[in-house]
């Protein structure tokens, strides 16, 4: 879709939904993330196209991020003199914390299953395709019907349906579908891509030989994956903050470690280790299992300090209220937490949230927010549980490279009808979209520090200690470590308070 932002402006002729696609898709081509709160309000009044370019000419030209208030300034501008009263003399501040999208988003009831997830995965579809599609080093992609209209060079775009391998030669043959239809390809064997691993109904886009002869199979030349882009924008903040990224806290099990949580608090309090950097702390994120749940797995009963679901939240509160009130803390649930276990995940439901100190901010998981304009993407992890198998190589231990996969993937759990429900939504809610300058998981109870193509990745650790069901799942727990970014450079510093005594055990370069 094509928007001439200098014709008049027809925000009617487009249905809601599609009005807010092509507002974000204009903030993308000039390099700027949304606030949520500015997307709904802006495709809420009168002539949103006009005002979003008044908003690029004014208040939002020089920063990374389009807030609410700047569609409120706009908005209260004189109309009769609006490009004199919003010429870009001051610059906006970048908000300390903007929230740019859940991943989560009710759909329309009443949908059948079948009609509901045909949706969700045209939804993966047409995100990922659109990343592919403009990629500079894959030729024009072809719709997969006309394939064959198409010999010698071509490409295609398409989600992969199946892939096995020939009987006698063992070359793959790769079968993909678009919205047109379906092919089977030949990825030849000493093809290095022959040798990556494949996710099933992953997006890819594949260089290929079509031969003349309609009795041979169109041979797959190159791969490319959605990917994250090498040159892209990155944002740091020009302030002096830093964040602390926690996750599985696992309230309500006997094995919280409370004397590692005193430790954390007195630290984040400057009465601990490193004074000068708690002061610089200015945000908390917690990716998921706040709580240990109630019969989330076998005889889980017995594990339990709090066997009330409701007082396991009260005392989440009550850890909460330990850290010092002028922190901003950005929590998401996770498999143990009293919320829909499908992915993506709403935020806590009001009636559990109650408990929760002024200073939390319950989102979905995924979300993706800004912190002092830093892109930060936090997913509890649990589709670790079904990639780890998928991936040769790939451990509970060494989840960062798991991570890498869902990058180059541009999703978070791409496999379905494994050990992740995938929720039926009309968009698909897990695509990474916007590319993140840090992605925090945790779920894997186990703590990893990473990069890739610029992008920072935590896996973020516990603060519960090694169960006996995660013994019986041979998982090694690596518990109370903290990591603090500092967002001026993204470099890592990590803290161990599994010791009597807290240490800075490494610093990540950033
Ligand atoms: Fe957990």
């Amino acid at each position: 879709m094509y928007l001439v932002l200098d014709g008049p402006p027809a925000p009617e002729a487009f249905p809601h939904r599609e009005l807010r696609e092509a507002l974000l898709g204009y903030f993308r081509e000039h390099q700027k993330l949304v606030e949520t709160e500015a997307l709904s309000l802006l495709t809420a009044r009168p002539e949103p196209l006009r005002h979003a370019r008044q908003i690029l000419d004014g208040p939002g030209a020089s920063v990374p991020i389009i807030t609410r208030g700047m569609v409120e300034l706009v908005y209260t501008a004189p109309a009769a003199a609006p490009a004199p009263a919003l010429a870009p003399a001051e610059p906006s501040p970048v908000p300390a914390y903007a929230l740019i999208a859940e991943g989560y988003a009710p759909g329309p009831p009443g949908r059948q299953p079948l009609e509901a997830y045909g949706a969700l995965f045209a939804s993966r579809f047409r995100t990922l395709s659109r990343i592919l599609r403009g990629r500079s080093d894959l030729p024009h992609p072809v719709p997969v019907k006309e394939i064959r209209q198409h010999e010698g060079r071509s490409a295609v775009v398409g989600m992969l349906r199946s892939l096995r391998q020939t009987a006698e030669k063992k070359h793959l043959i790769l079968e993909v579908e678009d919205e047109t239809g379906c092919v089977e390809l030949l990825l030849p064997r000493d093809r290095p891509a022959a040798k990556q691993s494949w996710m099933p109904d992953e997006v890819v886009g594949l260089e290929l030989e079509v031969p003349r002869d309609r009795n041979r199979i169109p041979v797959v030349k190159e791969v490319h994956r959605p990917e994250v882009p090498i040159h892209r924008d990155t944002h740091r903040s020009d302030r002096a903050r830093r964040v602390l990224f926690l996750s599985d806290l696992h309230l309500g099990s006997r094995s919280f470690l409370s004397e590692s949580w005193a430790e954390l608090v007195a630290f984040l309090r400057e009465e601990g280790p490193a004074p000068e950097i708690a002061r610089e702390i200015a945000h908390v994120v917690i990716a998921g299992d706040l709580v240990d749940g109630i019969g989330i797995y076998p005889n889980q009963e017995r594990d339990l300090a709090i066997h009330d679901i409701f007082d396991q939240y009260v005392e989440l509160g009550r850890r909460l209220r330990e850290l010092p009130a002028r922190l901003n803390l950005v929590v998401i649930p996770g498999n143990h937490d009293a919320v829909c276990p499908a992915e993506p995940q709403p935020a806590l439901a009001a009636e559990v949230r109650a408990g929760l100190p002024e200073n939390v901010r319950t989102v979905g998981n995924p979300t993706t927010c800004a912190l002092e304009g830093v892109v930060v993407e936090a997913y509890h992890g649990r589709s670790f549980d079904d990639l780890i198998p998928a991936i040769p190589g790939a451990s509970y231990s060494r989840p960062t490279e798991v991570m890498k996969s869902m990058l180059a993937m541009r999703h978070l759990a791409p496999i379905y009808g494994g050990r992740t429900p995938l929720a039926p939504l009309p968009r698909d809610g897990l695509v990474i979209d916007p590319v993140p300058d840090i992605l925090v998981t945790g779920h894997a109870h186990t703590y990893g520090v990473d990069r890739y193509r610029g992008v920072l990745l935590l896996n973020a650790s516990t603060w519960q200690a090694e169960t006996d069901y995660q013994k019986m799942r041979n998982i090694t727990a690596v518990p109370a470590r903290a990591a603090v970014v500092n967002l001026a450079d993204l470099s890592v510093l990590t803290l161990d308070f599994a010791r009597n005594r807290p240490a800075v055990v490494a610093d990540g370069a950033a």
